[in-house]
């Protein structure tokens, strides 16, 4: 079934089915949906393996951040789409008991032998197969030094004990789910080009791979084993970085030892705005979602959401042109910070969102064309995954890491066992060319050395008088950021349960292209609508996969993403 038909379907059986009695997936028995009232710590991932590792840890007496970091291990290893050790991401961790809330920035890095013109030829034409699926379209990668971060300033258990999970369904094997058949079946085309990644994750005998059947990874397992018994340097400075180096010369590539010696996570305060009654902490740059999702906020804060409507022409009017403000900005003013001086502020201030508002008309569209970015006076096939953890200690933890596209740059590292990422792609590899997102950039966002590629991961807490609330986050690429603005928006504008908040179809504007693109499941009314104001409305695939918490008087509610039929949220 396509991934429109299946999300169409899973959205009607929940409108009628009490959510406790929906039938269990078919691969993996049925822990998906567990709204249940009164539970103090929850789990939600896009895969129930690692749900039940996160689960676990927290039974056996691990906080969010052990469990956080245990489950970033587990998917690299059930989920190699898009879970990751080759790969980077964000953590947003909140604390309720301190009142403080950080994050932990893994991002790739630019190799320092990366220039602005890498990704183009002699004519200055962009080469995307360079950018995408090249041994240079990885950046130095981050996770497991940010998994280990996270863990020595803010866990309780040690690196061994929190891998042990992931070590162990590496070595034994584990079950496929029909969804991990299909990615790589789907994929052959492509990652069997490289004998590497052919040998790793395809059969000897070239035969498909089926649901049901077991898949082992002996070498991923050494690799895992190496750094939960000699740290995160072992990845940077051992045996692990000198399987990596090889690999990627032996393809061509730039990237060095003392690239990934230099490698480091950074702590960071994350962006903080606030919603009505809500504080609102998301991702920082090098991400733009943290940026973008406060300033979208900001423009809505002061039009009534709820009395318009959830999925009516008129929310999704002002919605989409508050979007589009917020991308043409993206294109000018964010990147690394390192690099370029983000105007933070500027962007989330409350001053510049009435400016943007004051633009926007309750009748009309504005063509995209008539928007650029705002003058700030400074002071598919793809494949990310979020996940959210909650304790009962007030600790919280929203992750989302990534490859970039499903199995990254298609490169794994010979001996080691796993997949590189192609992040290099989301740097701008000239100014107004589209990546695959059909993002655009400029000097903000162009390849330097050293430099953090701009992201638009939005790991997002949401706060209400000083407790946890709402823990989100989404995969999607550029789509990432309106995605974790809808769940946010039916949980506070429309008083949804955190199912039906996550459940509900979406729909994204980022600028350009100059539409709307929504899912399946909204009235052609609502389109029709749409329409005569002026937008263009395209209907596309599925959008994002967001694994969300909800806490309130009634305990932890975990909404899992139906448009991921492994997803699985579990409750303790
Ligand atoms: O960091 C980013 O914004 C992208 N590399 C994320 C890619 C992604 O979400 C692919 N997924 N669905």
């Amino acid at each position: 079934m396509s991934e429109r038909k299946s999300l169409a379907l899973t959205c009607l059986l929940l409108m009628l089915t009490p959510l406790a009695a929906i039938a269990s997936p078919p691969i993996i028995e049925g822990e998906r949906f567990h709204p249940e009232p009164g539970q103090h710590a929850m789990v939600v991932t896009s895969h129930t393996l690692a749900s039940r590792v996160g689960r676990d840890i927290l039974r056996d007496g691990g906080n969010a951040v052990d469990a956080a970091v245990a489950i970033g291990f587990a998917l690299a290893v059930v989920q190699p789409r898009s879970g990751n050790i080759g790969g980077g991401g964000f953590m947003v961790i909140s604390d309720e008991k301190s009142d403080q809330v950080t994050s932990i920035d893994y991002r790739e890095t630019a190799p320092a032998g990366a220039f602005e013109t890498m990704f183009q030829d002699d004519e200055g034409n962009v080469i995307e197969e360079a950018s995408r699926f090249s041994a240079n379209a990885s950046g130095v990668p981050g996770t497991v030094s940010g998994m280990a971060m996270a863990l020595e300033r803010y866990g309780s258990m040690s690196l061994d004990r929190v891998m042990a999970p992931a070590i162990r369904l590496a070595h034994d094997g584990f079950a496929i789910p029909q969804r991990f058949a299909d990615g790589l079946n789907g994929s052959r085309e492509r990652l069997e080009k490289q004998e590497g990644t052919r040998r790793l994750f395809y059969k000897a005998d070239g035969s498909n791979w089926r649901a049901g059947e077991v898949f082992r990874q002996p070498e991923l397992a050494a690799t895992l084993t190496r750094i939960a018994q000699n740290g995160p340097r072992e990845f940077y400075e051992g045996e692990t970085a000198d399987h990596l180096i090889e690999t990627l010369q032996a393809h061509g590539g730039i990237m060095t030892r003392a690239d990934l010696k230099d490698y480091r996570a950074i702590e960071r305060a994350p962006v903080h705005g606030t919603y009505r009654d809500y504080d609102i902490y998301a991702m920082a740059p090098p991400s733009s979602g943290g940026v973008h999702i406060v300033q979208i906020l900001n423009m809505l804060e002061n039009d009534d959401l709820t009395r318009m409507g959830h999925g009516s022409a008129a929310s999704m009017h002002l919605m989409s042109e508050a979007m589009r403000r917020a991308y043409a900005d993206r294109s000018k003013y964010l990147g690394d910070p390192a690099f370029f001086d983000v105007p933070v502020e500027a962007l989330t201030s409350k001053d510049y969102a009435r400016e943007l508002r004051a633009q926007i008309s309750l009748e009309k569209a504005t063509p995209s064309e008539a928007i650029g970015p705002g003058n700030i006076t400074p002071y598919e096939s793809n494949e990310t995954t979020h996940y959210s953890v909650a304790d009962d200690s007030g600790l919280a933890v929203a992750n989302t890491y990534t490859l970039n596209f499903s199995y990254g740059s298609g490169i794994a590292v010979d001996k080691a066992g796993f997949l590189l990422n192609n992040e290099m792609d989301d740097f701008s590899a000239k100014p107004g060319v589209p990546n695959a997102f059909g993002l655009i950039g400029g000097e903000a966002n162009a390849v330097e050395p050293g430099k953090r590629m701009l992201s638009s991961m939005t790991p997002t807490i949401v706060k209400r008088d000083g407790r946890n609330f709402l823990i989100t986050g989404s995969p999607g690429g550029s789509r990432i950021i309106t995605t974790t603005l809808g769940v946010i928006s039916n949980v506070i504008d429309h008083g949804m349960n955190i199912q039906s908040a996550v459940s509900a179809p979406r729909f994204h504007d980022q600028w350009l292209p100059d539409e709307i693109r929504i899912e399946d499941g909204f009235s052609p009314d609502t389109v029709r609508l749409l329409e005569s104001m002026g937008h263009n409305v395209t209907q596309q695939s599925a959008m994002g996969a967001s694994q969300s918490i909800l806490i309130n008087d009634d305990g932890f509610q975990g909404g899992a993403d139906p448009r991921r039929e492994t997803s699985s949220a579990l409750g303790l």
